[in-house]
């Protein structure tokens, strides 16, 4: 898909589809897109409008075919909701559903009239990562693909649109689909070596990248027990992928660390999970893939902050060699594990990947992990649950989502939580006890963060949409990848 800006007048641009904003009637604003509209349609609008078809409700479309004087062959009124509501992140949305819309009703070339109030360059990026968005399919694997248009060119009619403001959104929406790309892939074709060649072909592409690659063995010398204790169950090696971006001039002395988590298959090992929905658990690889994801597009928008993904990759299986409960491991940095539950793994990484971090000059650590099925319980699939020791840090990153548009949620994470992690054997449980599972997740995760300003970001219940929505189908959302990028440019 081609996405382009355009002076053009409306009347006389040549597109598939023309969309122009429909807000609900309670106080519409006067735009000059509505106002073309409506003195072109010959009555059409205010038929339209005076018999309720077309409302202004957010993702609703009303087309006319062939609209008198417009070279556009159908106008769309693309529903955009209450006026008041609306903000680039209801825009991305919409550009999406549209998107989607188009596809199946045969449009190939789009053309999205943006009035003068809504061209900033928020919206303007908002408008592109929306189109690329909308367009993902999940049927890479599928021999046959479903019917339907392939949208050749989408366009934003402003009067002003930057083009920088174009580029970073372009950017940022391809950046999040490669993540989704590699969400989606299963299991036996996307191992952990695997996935470091994943992120190895993204540096060349992207440039201004080194990306180092830790295997088994050098973990061993380092003394990554925690880590390795997990991967020791499958025949899938191990790996522990570093992407570093270095700014030209450095705006400060600070690191950021992103790191994610990416068991590229969990069984839950001897601790076996359910065969029922085991399949989706293809997808706990997601916080590792939007690292990679985040890092593509700070590669080409070059913040003026140090950025240094972390990603440590295994398979949590199920084999002979595999961790038992009751085993205790010994973390890099020295603290000792009891692991009660082998199917808490994801914990059981990070924190080798915390204190390796912290190694390399980390002032800033955020990671982002599928690391519970509680947090899908306390939030549901609406927000990414949010967990800190530092809240001035936090409340930059939640600006971040905010304006991005990704919901998420501050969690607590207070001292009292300690107690449900008590091992008699070890240093520290890796599991609490029934309640509270995403805090003591976080919590055990926190004891390796130390001192340093850190973010947990469980995101369980958010990677993965479990039934599609207007804008996306079914599948991976790449969630945080806008957030990660905003944060790193905003620094
Ligand atoms: N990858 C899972 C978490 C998960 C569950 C993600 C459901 C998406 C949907 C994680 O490794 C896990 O198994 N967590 C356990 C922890 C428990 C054993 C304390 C869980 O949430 O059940
Ligand atoms: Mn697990
Ligand atoms: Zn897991």
């Amino acid at each position: 898909m081609q996405i382009t800006l355009t002076n053009e007048d409306l009347h006389s641009i040549a597109t598939g589809s023309l969309l122009v904003l429909q807000f609900e009637v309670e106080g519409r604003p006067a735009t000059a897109s509505y106002d073309a509209v409506r003195a072109a349609s010959n009555g059409w609008l205010d038929d339209v409008e005076s018999s309720g078809e077309a409302k202004g409700r957010l993702f609703e479309t009303t087309v006319l075919h062939r609209p008198q004087g417009f070279a556009a062959k159908r106008l769309v009124l693309a529903g955009a909701g209450k006026a008041e509501k609306f903000n680039s992140s209801v825009l991305r949305r919409l550009v999406g559903a549209a998107i989607r819309k188009a596809k199946a009703n045969g449009a190939s070339d789009v053309t999205l009239a943006l009035d003068a109030a809504y061209a900033g360059g928020e919206f303007i990026s908002a408008a592109a990562e929306g189109a690329l968005l909308g367009d993902y399919e999940v049927d890479t694997h599928k021999s046959k693909k479903d019917e339907r248009t392939e949208i050749v060119s989408f366009r934003i009619a402003a009067a002003n649109g930057d083009p920088a403001a174009l580029q970073r959104g372009i950017v940022v929406g391809e950046s999040q689909n490669l993540t989704r790309d590699l969400v989606n892939e299963p299991g036996n074709l996307l191992t952990p070596l695997v996935l470091a060649d994943r992120a190895r072909a993204m540096a060349a592409e992207a440039g201004n990248l080194d990306v180092e690659v830790l295997d088994r063995d050098r973990m061993a010398q380092l003394g990554m027990g925690s880590l390795l204790g997990v991967a020791q169950g499958s025949s899938n090696a191990p790996c522990f992928i570093v992407i570093r971006y270095k700014p030209a001039s450095p705006s400060s002395s600070d690191h950021l660390a992103l790191i994610g988590k990416a068991v590229t298959f969990d069984t839950g090992g001897v601790s076996i999970k359910p065969a029922d929905g085991m399949e989706k658990m293809k997808y706990d690889m997601a916080g590792g893939a939007a690292m990679i994801g985040a890092m593509r597009a700070i590669a080409a928008l070059k913040p003026s902050v140090a950025v240094t993904a972390f990603v440590p990759a295994v398979e949590n299986a199920v084999g002979g060699n595999a961790q038992r409960p009751g085993d205790i491991v010994k973390s890099l940095a020295g603290k000792t594990i009891e692991v009660l539950n082998t199917d808490a793994e994801g914990r059981l990484i990070l924190v080798d990947a915390i204190e390796y971090a912290k190694r390399q000059g980390a002032t800033h650590m955020v990671d982002a992990a599928t690391l519970t099925g509680a947090i899908v319980v306390a939030l549901g699939h609406i927000h990414v649950g949010a967990f800190s020791n530092n809240d001035a840090f936090l409340g930059k990153l939640l600006q971040s989502s905010k304006t991005q548009g990704e919901n998420m949620w501050h969690m607590p994470l207070d001292d009292d939580y300690r107690d449900y992690l008590k091992s008699p054997f070890a240093d520290i449980a890796n599991i609490g006890g029934r309640w509270g599972g995403a805090i003591t997740a976080a919590y055990f995760l926190r004891e390796w963060a130390g001192e340093t300003p850190w973010i947990h970001l469980d995101i369980a219940g958010t990677a993965w949409l479990e039934e599609s929505k207007p804008f996306m189908p079914k599948g991976p959302s790449g969630v945080c990848v806008r957030t990660f990028v905003d944060l790193a440019m905003s620094w």
